[in-house]
């Protein structure tokens, strides 16, 4: 079965009390599960990851670099906006990244506007709660399927 990765960042561990405008009325729990089941009829294992930690999550994306799942969906939370350190991490990954976020991140602060990962994502979805976690997922498909060139690839590979 085909692998893939879905992880989240700083503060979506508190999914279900966060301001439900933005981030609805699912949980962590919940929202993964959806998406599981989702991926699953599609033929995808999917892995889940949250934490807290910057550089816990950074250890992570340096995991998956090594490993051999086919796509990656990842809503860093509030990390999108300022972690180049996150960034450089994801650098190192070479399947196709999906980038997703719950709200609209064009309707809301200007600062929320900037994503320090959006070059590194062949596909990126906002403002559209547990559906573009799904649509990210069929994109991704698509993409494994069409076998597209990794944006990316090993520093050794050049
Ligand atoms: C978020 C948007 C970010 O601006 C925010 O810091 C989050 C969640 C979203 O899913 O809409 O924590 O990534």
């Amino acid at each position: 079965m085909r692998q893939l990765a879905l992880l989240h960042g700083v503060n979506l561990d508190m999914l279900g009390r966060r301001p439900r405008e933005h981030y609805g009325t699912l949980t962590l729990a919940e929202l993964e599960s959806r998406v599981r089941h989702y991926a699953y009829e599609r033929g995808f294992h999917l892995h889940t990851f949250q934490t807290n930690h910057e550089g816990v999550m950074v250890e992570h994306l340096h995991q998956l670099a090594g490993s051999d799942i086919d796509g990656l969906i990842f809503n860093p939370g509030a990390w999108t906006h300022y972690s180049w350190a996150i960034r450089d991490a994801l650098e190192l990954v070479t399947v196709p990244v999906a980038e997703v976020h719950l709200s609209a991140l064009e309707e809301r602060e200007e600062w929320r506007r900037i994503s320090v990962i959006a070059d590194l994502a062949a596909i990126r979805v906002s403002g559209k709660g547990l559906e573009g976690y799904l649509e990210a997922v069929d994109k991704l498909a698509r993409e494994i399927a069409a076998g597209r060139a990794p944006l990316r690839r090993y520093p050794t590979d050049e």
